[in-house]
C-alpha cells in the first residue's frame, strides 16, 4: 500500500544508542526521548527504551494515553491546558510548566487523585517561547510551588531555538545554572534535573562546553534524523535515513510547463508563480499537502524536482527521470515532514530492518 513510509528499525536503535553514549559521556543523568515527531509510535518508542533512554516525552495528552503502559516515566513535553490537569496527573508523571495557576490546578487534580505530581519549571532565557521570564521574580513562584501538598518540583529547564531560533550557549545556559543556584540557596532544596534544551543544545554538548551542572536534556530530532538544530548539520556518527518516505506514480505525462488560461488562486488561495521551461515529462504521485507540505520533503533521486502540490496530489518534473506509471519514487524529509506524514493516518507505516552501512 502507497504512500508509506519505511522505518529503519536498526538505525533508529544505532541512532539513539550513539546519542545515549554521547550524552552519558558528558554528564548527562537523564534523557528524556522525545516521541512527538513519530506521534509516540509504539515500536519506535520501544526502541528507544531498549537503547537507553530514560524517559518518554511528549506533548499530547492523547499520544501520552496510547502509550500508557511505556516502562519508563512520561513527561508532557507542552505546558498543560488548564481543562486537561485531569489527564496529565493520570498519564503523565511529570510535566512542564511555567504558570503557578495551572500547577495550582495541577496539585488540585493530583489531591483528588492521591498522587504526587512532579513538575519542572520552565524559564525563558531569550527564545520567547515558553518558561518564566529569567529576570522576573521567580523566587515568589517558587515559595508557593514548594507549599503545594501534591506537587514535587524535580527540576528547572529552559527551551531554546525552536520558536526565537536562539542558539544554546555557555552564556545563556550559565543563566539557568544561576536559577538553580538561586533557588537551591534560598529554599535549600536540591534540583534533581537541571534541563538545558533539545538538539540545538548537543553542538556544545559535542564541544564539551556544557555547563557542567545541565544533567538532563530532551531529544527528539537528534535522535531520529540524525542532526542536531543549531546548526542544521548532520551528526557524522547517525544515520539520517532512518526514514524514507515511498509513493506511486498515477499519472505521468509531457505537459507544458506555463498553466493555460485566465490565473486566479490555487487550491490553497494562493497566487502561484511558474517558470516556462517549456515542454516536460511531468509526474502525479498518490500524496498530497493533506498528508506532507511538498516543502517538507525531497526525491532522493536527483534527477526529479518537486513542482508543487494539491491536498491530494503532488506534482513533479520528471523530465530527467525514466520512470513509468505505477513506479514507486522515494523521498527523504525533515523534522516538519516526518511530524506530518506520522500523523497523517492515510501514510502508512512499514518496519524494516535492512540497509546498514557503517557508522
Ligand atoms: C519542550 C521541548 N523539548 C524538547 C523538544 C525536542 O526538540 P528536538 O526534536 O529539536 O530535539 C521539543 C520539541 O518539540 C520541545 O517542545
Amino acid at each position: 500500500m502507497y504512500p508509506k513510509i519505511e522505518i529503519n528499525i536498526d538505525k533508529l536503535k544505532h541512532n539513539t544508542r550513539t546519542i545515549v553514549n554521547l550524552c552519558k559521556q558528558n554528564g548527562i543523568m537523564t534523557l528524556f526521548g522525545v516521541t512527538k515527531v513519530v506521534a509516540s509510535d509504539i515500536k519506535c518508542m520501544n526502541v528507544l527504551i531498549d537503547s537507553g533512554i530514560t524517559h518518554i516525552a511528549e506533548s499530547r495528552i492523547m499520544n501520552l494515553k496510547t502509550i500508557s503502559h511505556c516502562k519508563r516515566p512520561k513527561v508532557l513535553l507542552r505546558l498543560p491546558m488548564a481543562n486537561e490537569v485531569d489527564d496529565v496527573v493520570q498519564y503523565a508523571d511529570i510535566s512542564l510548566n511555567s504558570e503557578l495557576d495551572t500547577i495550582t490546578l495541577l496539585n488540585k487534580a493530583a489531591k483528588k487523585q492521591k498522587k504526587v505530581h512532579q513538575i519542572i519549571l520552565m524559564f525563558d532565557l531569550g527564545d520567547l517561547r515558553e518558561g518564566i521570564w529569567y529576570e522576573d521574580d521567580y523566587l515568589t513562584i517558587i515559595d508557593k510551588i514548594l507549599n503545594l501538598s501534591h506537587i514535587r518540583l524535580i527540576g528547572i529547564g529552559t527551551n531554546l531555538t525552536c520558536y526565537g531560533a536562539i542558539i544554546p550557549t555557555q552564556e545563556n545556559l550559565n543563566m539557568l545554572v544561576d536559577i538553580k543556584n538561586q533557588i537551591e540557596k534560598r529554599f535549600n532544596v536540591t534540583l534533581n534535573i537541571i534541563s538545558g534544551g533539545n538538539s540545538s543544545s548537543l553542538p556544545l554538548l559535542f564541544n564539551h562546553q556544557l555547563p557542567k551542572e545541565i544533567n538532563n536534556l530532551r531529544i527528539g530530532e537528534a535522535i531520529f534524523l540524525g542532526r542536531e538544530t543549531a546548526y542544521e548539520e548532520e551528526i557524522k556518527t547517525c544515520y539520517q535515513d532512518v526514514f524514507t518516505l515511498k509513493t506511486q506514480i498515477i499519472e505521468l505525462k509531457e505537459k507544458p510547463s506555463m498553466p493555460i488560461g485566465e490565473r486566479g488562486v490555487d487550491a490553497f488561495g494562493q497566487k502561484p508563480n511558474y517558470e516556462d521551461v517549456g515542454l516536460m515529462t511531468r509526474a502525479i504521485l498518490a500524496i498530497g499537502k493533506q498528508d506532507v507540505y511538498p516543502g517538507n520533503i525531497w526525491p532522493i533521486d536527483n534527477n526529479i524536482k518537486i513542482l508543487g502540490a494539491s491536498s491530494d496530489h503532488l506534482i513533479l518534473d520528471a523530465t530527467k527521470g525514466n520512470y513509468k506509471i505505477g513506479d514507486i519514487i522515494s523521498f527523504r524529509m525533515n523534522y516538519g515532514g516526518l511530524l506530518q506524514l506520522m500523523t497523517s493516518k492515510y501514510v502508512k507505516k512499514i518496519y524494516v530492518n535492512k540497509d546498514m552501512v557503517n557508522k
